[in-house]
């Protein structure tokens, strides 16, 4: 029950619901040829398929005179839903394996947003692995394994562990609230929804790049809160820069939290009940373009410099194409959404990832 199948149609840890925990993890690719990444994703794939079952890998891990095959960290657990995810980036394609003229054009650079204060040491990679879990241990053991099995062929260039409350302090998979307390996804598009799978998330052949036919692109960005400055401002500052209610979720003017976002209503002084700047209206739009979050919490310790907490958003995002979607839908947020004066985005990177692959196969299968 706890096993969330690696094989299929798409790649697993997309449309799947978001597991308790995550590592995401860039690498740079070190190999010299394309043979020796297509040998990696070829050994990841099965390493990959393996520890979504909840195996060791390897095959035997008692021989008193080599390493064994597996770090053993997970060895007895449960499979706890792992799903690990693969993507390449665009610095993939630069050249170094004739590969060039294969990048899609939806997987182009971020160009700078309002706020971005990047920093090189949480950005960019040629691969983006996303490894989640319902266990941290096991999502550490799966990403540490990756990383062993990629010695020679590839490095690791940056991890971001992250968090949301576990399904066993809320069994009844309430939409999870991010570290400034509001619940965070409700607006996210139906994932049991084909139709808006195919349309939002899902890229398809005829956009252009048939490797890419049932991939995703991904979106990462690491954001910080000012969780102390956020910490002292109002409860009503506080619902006007999101627009909805922070206990229940709701749209503010509404009572729960699926009722519908009304950015027509006005309160007594004619003033829009949801702020023309709140974070809520500015990334709703009109509703045509949309975006599948998958985001968890992060808190990296403290920032030294003023010992103040490192903590806030590790946003990933999937859509079918990020110069239609993520990327306007960022740039307005970056100029003018209530809630800059409280986040800073310091990480960013982008992912095309790869359509999945069925048993047998091995993820990237059609692009090499
Ligand atoms: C909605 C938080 C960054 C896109 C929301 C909501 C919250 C929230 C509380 C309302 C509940 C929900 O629908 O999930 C945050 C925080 C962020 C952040 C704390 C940064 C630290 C972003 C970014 C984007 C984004 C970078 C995309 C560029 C959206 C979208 C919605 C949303 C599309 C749904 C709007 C709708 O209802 O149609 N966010 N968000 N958010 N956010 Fe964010």
């Amino acid at each position: 029950a706890d096993i969330v199948s690696f094989y299929g149609k798409h790649q697993a840890g997309i449309t799947t619901p978001a597991q308790d925990f995550i590592i995401f993890a860039a690498f740079d690719v070190t190999a010299a040829a394309l043979g020796d990444v297509r040998k990696l994703f070829q050994d990841w794939t099965k390493a990959a398929a393996a520890m979504a079952k909840g195996e060791l890998l390897g095959d035997s891990n008692d021989n008193l005179n080599l390493p064994p095959s597996d770090t053993g960290e997970a060895e007895g657990l449960s499979p706890s839903r792992t799903t690990i995810t693969f993507g390449v980036g665009p610095s993939f394609f630069d050249g170094r394996y004739g590969l060039a003229g294969k990048r899609p054009a939806p997987l182009t650079d971020l160009p700078a947003f309002g706020g971005d204060e990047l920093r090189e040491e949480w950005s960019g990679g040629d691969i983006g692995v996303q490894v989640n879990a319902n266990d941290m241990q096991i999502a550490f053991h799966a990403l540490r394994n990756l990383a062993r099995i990629a010695r020679g062929k590839a490095v690791l260039r940056w991890t971001q562990e992250g968090f949301q409350r576990t399904s066993s302090s809320d069994p009844s998979g309430a939409t999870p609230r991010n570290l400034m307390g509001f619940r965070d996804g409700t607006g996210n598009p139906d994932v049991t929804d084909e139709a808006e799978m195919n349309k939002v998330v899902w890229a398809s052949a005829a956009d252009g790049m048939a490797w890419m036919n049932g991939g995703s692109y991904m979106a990462v960005r690491r954001i910080r809160m000012r969780v102390e400055v956020w910490d002292r401002s109002t409860l009503g500052d506080q619902e006007a820069t999101f627009g909805r209610h922070r206990a229940s979720g709701a749209p503010l003017g509404a009572v729960h939290e699926r009722d519908k976002l009304d950015f027509d209503q006005k309160d007594e002084k004619g003033k829009p009940v949801i702020p023309m700047n709140a974070h809520v209206r500015l990334a709703h739009g009109d509703g045509t373009v949309k975006i599948l979050r998958r985001s968890y919490s992060y808190s990296s310790g403290i920032d030294n410099k003023t010992g103040q907490l490192d903590a806030g958003l590790l946003f990933i995002c999937y859509n079918r194409d990020s110069r239609k979607q993520f990327i306007p839908m960022q740039q307005k947020l970056g100029q003018s959404d209530l809630l800059n004066e409280y986040i800073v985005h310091t990480g960013s990177a982008v992912f095309a990832c790869f359509p999945g692959v069925s048993e047998g196969g091995y993820i990237g299968e059609t692009l090499f």
